[in-house]
Order: C-alpha cells, then sequence, then structure tokens
C-alpha cells in the first residue's frame, strides 16, 4: 500500500469528513438501522456515534488498514463491539444472507470495481434487509457533469481513487433492490463537484413465496 494511502490520506479524509453539516447526515441515516449490521468502508470510524443507542455490535470492513489507527481511538471511546476487518468490499468472506443492514457512507465513491462490491452486498443481504447509503456523485447538471468528468483522473489521486463522476443510483439498481427512499440533490455546503449527494435505503426483496404459507 502507497505511503500517502496509509498515513497521510486517513488524516486529510477524517479531517474533511468530520464536519457537523455531515455528521448530522451521518446521524440521520443511520438513526433506524438494526439488526446484524456490515458498514463498508468504515475510514476513520465517523460513523460509530451515529448508531442508534439499541445497537450494540457492528462487523466493519476496509481495505486501507492505515484508516484503523484513527478509527481504533474512536471505537475504544464508543459503546458498541466493533468487529473489523481488512479486506476489500469486493469480495467478502461472509456467508450468503449474513446481514439485516448493509451501511455505506461516501465510499462506493472509491471502490475501484464498484460493481463487483454492490454484487456483494446484495449477497450478504438477508432477504428483506436493507442497504443505506450516502454517497457524493454525478450531478444532475450537465455543466457540474462535465467537470466531475474532467477531474476525475487527477482526483482519484488526491482522493486516493475516489471517482467524482459515479451515477450511484445506476450503481445500486445494477442488483435486483427495490429503492424505497431516495434522496437527489446538491447541497451548498461543499464545493458543487462533490456536493451531488445520494442518500436513501435500498432494499433486498424477499423472494416470491416468502409470504405463501
Ligand atoms: C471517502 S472514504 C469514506 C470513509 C467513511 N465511510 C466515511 O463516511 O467517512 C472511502 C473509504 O472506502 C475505503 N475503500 C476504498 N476502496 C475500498 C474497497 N475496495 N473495499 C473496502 N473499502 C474500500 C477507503 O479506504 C476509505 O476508507
Amino acid at each position: 500500500m502507497k505511503f500517502y494511502s496509509r498515513y497521510i490520506f486517513p488524516y486529510i479524509l477524517d479531517f474533511l469528513m468530520s464536519r457537523s453539516f455531515f455528521q448530522s447526515m451521518r446521524k440521520n441515516i443511520l438513526k433506524d438501522v438494526k439488526g446484524d449490521i456490515l458498514e463498508i468502508g468504515f475510514g476513520t470510524g465517523l460513523n460509530i456515534n451515529c448508531y442508534p443507542e439499541e445497537v450494540k455490535k457492528i462487523t466493519v470492513l476496509d481495505v486501507n488498514v492505515g484508516m484503523n489507527t484513527r478509527a481504533k481511538k474512536r471505537v475504544k471511546k464508543s459503546l458498541k463491539e466493533v468487529e473489523y476487518v481488512v479486506i476489500t468490499a469486493e469480495k467478502m468472506p461472509f456467508k450468503n444472507e449474513s446481514f439485516d443492514t448493509v451501511v455505506s457512507t461516501w465510499t462506493l465513491c472509491s471502490i475501484e470495481d464498484v460493481f463487483s462490491a454492490m454484487h456483494e452486498i446484495y449477497r450478504v443481504l438477508k432477504p428483506g434487509g436493507q442497504f443505506i447509503f450516502i454517497e457524493h456523485g454525478l450531478s444532475s447538471d450537465a455543466k457540474i457533469r462535465k467537470w466531475q468528468k474532467r477531474i476525475t483522473p487527477i482526483w482519484k489521486i488526491i482522493g486516493d481513487g475516489c471517482y467524482a463522476d459515479r451515477n450511484i443510483k445506476e450503481i445500486i439498481l445494477s442488483e435486483p433492490f427495490e429503492m424505497q427512499t431516495l434522496q437527489e440533490g446538491e447541497t451548498k455546503k461543499t464545493n458543487r463537484l462533490f456536493a451531488y449527494i445520494y442518500q436513501g435505503i435500498a432494499q433486498k426483496k424477499y423472494p416470491q413465496n416468502h409470504f405463501e404459507k
């Protein structure tokens, strides 16, 4: 792993993503999560204090071991039990249908093979399970979209693999999810190239015979 990814980027990320505006978005989307929870791209652990009190245990993963140093401090201060694994979301070691909820915040932008990761998320969710997300991505404004595409090759270097121009809705719906809620739109709180936010809940459908007696 590159020096920048492991030792420098975690500090930059933590500084940028711990703003109170982001924290309130995190709290809002995570307020009702329940069951067996997996968070992908745990980063520096900024979601840990946004889970409801009733959530006692979370399984989390991140491909970058450097993130764990910052994350560990937060986890230690929280009252949650956290099982941390350093693996890629594109190939997870979990059994099919292991989790009630999978959480991803500002992570689908950074996973190189994001379609494989979506397939894995779908696979590890139980029928009826929820994929809960907040992501930045491709804008609805053509001018911004053009700049998002231009900037992505450079931004991927600065942002440790982050794409500015991903259509998050399309990526999520590449698996047979049912979108329960989706809010899309531009926030004024950050640079316009990263301000188009997709947040919501996608559900893995129950099999057709699920409700039959
Ligand atoms: C922009 S950061 C967001 C971190 C955190 N989710 C947050 O909300 O602050 C993206 C995270 O995804 C992780 N990541 C990138 N590619 C990954 C992959 N293939 N599998 C798992 N995690 C990955 C990065 O190491 C980083 O921690």
